[in-house]
């Protein structure tokens, strides 16, 4: 299992509302993803961490074959929900697999892993990154290709994470139930030179009715840097085709050798 055993995406459904209307509706990855794909016909797509399905269903929809992993309950819930709305023909072409990924083993024979939506962040130790890009690349037929995107946080570590004591670290959100979701963390330590974060998190979920439920769990964060993203390509035989790295973020095409 993952060194972070909970996240907030296990912590109540409501969650996943939250992510899907506020926190994650951007496609400008999909479309990325689209235009480097274009021509190559219908693929057999994996995506590790794949969450309510933000990258899955539309790619899914343009025609291509989809393996989702994610180990969030809720989040695969939502997604299924999603599901059932599509044609079936469509909903033939997703599996999903509830598990960790750390643990699981990927499946394989894929043309294309998809690891957006900084995926890496949900891991909190190098080694577990590293970990999964090396199945990214067993998971990949040879000439198959690796979307990895993700912050970097080169130099220090964002403010919030230095910041000491209990405090926000997202928005409250109010679901459409009336459900109050209410979202801190409270620094235990961090390691600055070795990008390592460990926190407190406290999720408040306040039911219309009044009654309020705070779950608290430990986690841990480490933004892998540029070097680290490279090395572990180059480790595991994943060739970069295409490189964007801008001082936040940084977006790689890789290709597995034949
Ligand atoms: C930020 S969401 C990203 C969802 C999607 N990829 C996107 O870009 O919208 C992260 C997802 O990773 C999942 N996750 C975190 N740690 C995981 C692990 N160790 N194994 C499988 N899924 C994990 C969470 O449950 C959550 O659904």
């Amino acid at each position: 299992m993952s060194i972070n055993k909970v996240s907030m995406y296990d912590v109540d459904s409501h969650i996943a509302e939250a992510y899907d209307s506020d926190w994650e509706t951007d496609t400008d990855d999909v479309e990325v993803i689209r235009e480097f794909m274009a021509g190559q016909g219908t693929l057999r797509i994996l995506e590790p961490f794949c969450g309510t399905g933000r990258i899955l269903l539309p790619l899914l929809e343009d025609g291509h074959e989809f393996v989702g992993i994610d180990r969030s309950q809720a989040f695969l819930g939502r997604l299924r929900e999603k599901l059932s709305r599509v044609p079936v023909e469509a909903r033939r072409r997703a599996t999903l697999i509830e598990g960790d990924v750390i643990t699981l083993p990927w499946p394989t024979r894929f043309d294309l892993v998809v690891m957006g939506g900084n995926c890496l962040y949900e891991l909190g130790t190098p080694e577990e990154q590293e970990h999964c890009i090396a199945s990214a690349a067993a998971s990949l037929k040879p000439g198959g290709h690796l979307f990895l995107d993700n912050d970097h946080m080169e130099g220090e570590l964002a403010e919030t994470w230095r910041r000491p004591g209990r405090h926000d670290h997202l928005e409250p959100f109010t679901c459409e139930d009336g459900t109050v979701l209410k979202f801190e963390s409270e620094t235990i330590w961090y390691d600055a030179p070795r990008r390592l974060h460990r926190s407190r998190r406290y999720t408040t979920v306040t039911r219309p009715d009044g009654s309020s439920q705070t779950i608290d769990f430990i986690v841990q964060k480490h933004p892998p840097s540029l070097a680290e993203m490279r090395s572990w390509l180059s480790a595991h035989r994943l060739g970069v085709v295409l490189a964007d790295e801008t001082p936040e973020r940084a977006t790689y095409w890789a290709r597995r050798d034949c």
